[in-house]
């Protein structure tokens, strides 16, 4: 099939790439030409693991390509995906200006039939509003329909998530472009499910807003942990056993970050508010977040003391594993508290130290995990990459001027750590 994706983020990149591979010919649209240039000459604007090697592959054999025009778009393919960012307001709702803008272009460019498919995160009622605009701009007054498409990949993650998807949500007002939207996912192999726009949207914004509520209920239960002997891990593990519950995003941390769960929860909020529903359920979620990173905190200067002056190593910067992503990431906000405090710090990430230059001043980025320690008065652990699990323990507790390791991310074990002679201070353990 010919595909269009329009905007090459995280989301329209992946998902492009990902179409291309099983088979489709995909045209991907962005505003920004220096970006796609860089795509055009193969490189890689994001980093995402595998990414880079299905955009080439795929390029290369003609079934991918880029453009700064939207018109292009529109005019190769007939069903138009919008992959554009909706970023926060400072109220807490959805800025959808560039979703408008661009069903405004789609709909100047519309000479035939299209579906124009929403993959944009959207608040609820996006759709018949994005039918209406395209009503109103398209002067050649030709059939359309729009789809909703919610995406539910993990950054890190998208590629294997778009691959192998639990489920593919099509939301749509008549069954028109029903055999289509089955026909691009068909090998995909994933179960289908067709419901209307207004539930599609919200089928979004529930998941992310659960997903977020399952981690601040097992980081409200590290507290309890730790004020009774707990662990929160063996407790997750029982908990999880428990198919109804799952095991998944039970693991207790310094809080939730990223470019979507605080934003999606702070939109669903909004949008419960707008129907006069006070939705206090996700305002806790909120807080207990907000409350974990604040306990992380005391929980470091309530061991070392006086923060001024003394030199802090910080082990990521990310805000998850496996992303060079630093939006809303804890492990960021962490460093600029533990700066506000008059810490010096020593950071590094394997991914994301480029871009946390931009937000992140007067720090030593060390280019190595294991001399991250050197002169050090403390560790932490920030951000939950695989590989710190192999930092070299021994090296790092002689390099300490006090051996004492704060993990935020519970990614060692207690006992082991108390025998390698380190204060291992974890998360509900
Ligand atoms: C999230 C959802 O997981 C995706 O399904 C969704 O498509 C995506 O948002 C989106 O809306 O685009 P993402 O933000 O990439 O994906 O990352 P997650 O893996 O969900 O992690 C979010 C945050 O929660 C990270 O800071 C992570 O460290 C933290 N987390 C996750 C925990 O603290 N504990 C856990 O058990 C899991």
């Amino acid at each position: 099939m010919r595909l269009t994706i329009i905007g090459t983020g995280y989301v329209g990149l992946v998902t492009g790439a990902c179409f291309a591979e099983v088979g489709h010919h995909v045209v991907c649209v962005d505003s920004d030409a220096s970006k796609i240039q860089t795509l055009q000459q193969g490189g890689i604007p994001i980093y995402e693991p595998g990414l880079e090697e299905l955009v080439r592959k795929n390029a290369a054999a003609g079934r991918l390509s880029f453009t700064t025009s939207t018109a292009d778009g529109v005019a190769q393919s007939d069903i138009i995906f919008i992959a554009v960012p909706t970023p926060p307001l400072p109220d807490g709702a959805v800025d959808l200006s560039f979703i408008e803008k661009v069903a405004r272009e789609i709909a100047a460019a519309m000479t035939s039939y299209k579906i124009v498919v929403d993959k944009s995160t959207v608040p609820v009622k996006t759709g018949e509003k994005v039918a209406e605009t395209i009503k109103r701009y398209c002067k050649a007054k030709v059939e359309f329909d729009v789809v909703s498409n919610p995406e539910f990949l993990r950054e890190g993650f998208a590629v294997e998530d778009l691959m192998k998807p639990d489920r593919v949500v099509v939301g749509v007002k008549s069954q028109r472009p029903v055999a289509a939207m089955k026909e691009v996912y068909a090998p995909f192999n994933a179960p289908f499910i067709v419901t209307d726009i207004n539930s599609a949207e919200l089928i979004k914004h529930a998941s992310n807003s659960f997903l977020a509520l399952k981690i601040s209920y097992i980081n409200a239960l590290s507290v309890i942990c730790e004020a009774t002997g707990g662990n929160v891990q063996e407790v997750a593990h029982g908990m999880g056993m428990d198919a109804r519950i799952g095991r998944r995003f039970l693991d207790a941390s310094l809080g939730f970050g990223g470019s979507c769960f605080p934003k999606d929860l702070s939109a669903f909020i909004k949008i419960a508010e707008q129907v006069g529903y006070d939705f206090t359920l996700l305002k806790a979620v909120q807080q207990i977040n907000a409350a974990q990173m604040d306990r992380f905190v005391k929980k470091i200067s309530d061991t070392l003391w006086v923060l001024k002056d003394k030199t802090i190593g910080v082990l990521g910067l990310a805000f998850k594993q496996n992303t060079d992503d630093i939006r809303m990431s804890p492990a960021i906000e962490l460093c600029q508290r533990l700066q506000k405090q008059g810490a010096k710090l020593r950071v590094y990430d394997p991914k994301a130290m480029e871009k946390a230059k931009t937000v992140l001043q007067d720090v030593t980025y060390v280019e190595d995990m294991d001399q991250v320690a050197e002169g050090c008065d403390a560790l932490v652990v920030a951000t939950e990459w695989e590989q710190f699990k192999k930092l070299d323990l021994e090296r790092a507790r002689k390099e300490l001027t006090h051996p004492i390791l704060f993990d935020g991310r519970n990614l060692f074990d207690p006992v082991e750590m108390e025998r390698l002679g380190f204060i291992y201070k974890s998360i509900g353990r």
